[in-house]
């Protein structure tokens, strides 16, 4: 038997104040996938994972809801509350913060987990993801690299125990050795049973270890197939992967 999606989104239109960016945009993303959106800047694509942590304005443009997870409407929920639900962002840039420690970077990302034990064991989980955090758990954030802060982000977005996690340029700035390290730790985390939904730029990378893929452009979805599918898309080869 098929299962649910454990994302449906059907005919998402978003608006900043009164500006439309986002048209009639439908996606799904079934359990247990990595399933990536690339597209040019400006395509609307943060916005896509901005309206499912309820950061910005939606509707749908038919009758139902715009955003279905696990069969339940998102459209109008808090950010906290679908934080509760189960699903985290890792925003744009490696945001951390500063002064803090990688520690309580990481740990304030379990602030909703009342359970000492809990946190303790998914700290653990996570940092033997990342050797890399274990080794600077004391160091101030804002000392660490590029690299190893959108580790951090990642970690942090890990300790709320998500079911479902968005993942907005992950590589950004980083450099292909360490783009690698975290594409692997996105996998493995996968393989953990963490369903992904992964916007990014490097486009080669992110549709290589994605089950499928969705092309945005200009607020709406131009094509939306099998990430190896889209790898020998002739637009795709042109519109992204030109040498
Ligand atoms: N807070 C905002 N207020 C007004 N307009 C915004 C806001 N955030 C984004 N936009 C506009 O919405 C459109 C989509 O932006 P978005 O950040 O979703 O694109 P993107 O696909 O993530 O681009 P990039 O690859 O550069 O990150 C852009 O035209 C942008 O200028
Ligand atoms: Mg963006």
């Amino acid at each position: 038997m098929h299962d649910a999606p454990l994302l449906n989104i059907n005919g998402l239109e978003a608006f900043y104040g009164d500006v439309q960016v986002l048209w009639g945009v439908s996606l799904e993303v079934n359990p247990g996938e990595i399933v990536a959106v690339i597209g040019p800047n400006g395509a609307g694509k943060s916005t896509l994972l901005g309206c499912i942590m309820g950061l910005v304005k939606s509707r749908s443009s038919g009758s139902g809801p715009a955003v279905l997870y696990q069969g339940e409407a998102l459209d109008g929920q808090k950010p906290e509350e679908v934080v509760a639900g189960g699903i985290a962002l890792v925003p744009e840039g490696a945001r951390v913060f500063p002064e803090m420690t990688c520690l309580d970077n990481l740990l304030l990302g379990a602030y909703l987990n009342k359970d000492r034990q809990q946190r303790q064991e998914v700290l653990e989980q996570v940092l033997g993801m990342f050797p890399r955090l274990k080794e600077r758990v004391n160091q101030p954030a804002k000392t660490m690299s590029g690299g190893e802060r959108q580790m951090l982000a990642i970690g942090r977005a890990l300790m709320s125990r998500p079911d479902f996690l968005l993942l907005d340029e992950p590589s950004l700035g980083l450099h292909p050795l360490m783009t690698s390290t975290i594409f692997e730790g996105i996998q493995s985390i996968n393989q953990q049973g963490l369903t992904v939904l992964l916007v990014e730029q490097k486009v080669t990378f992110a549709l290589k270890m994605s089950d499928r893929g969705y092309v945005l452009e200009q607020g709406r979805v131009k094509l939306s197939a099998s990430g190896e599918e889209l790898m020998h898309d002739s637009y795709v080869k042109e519109a992204y992967l030109a040498v």
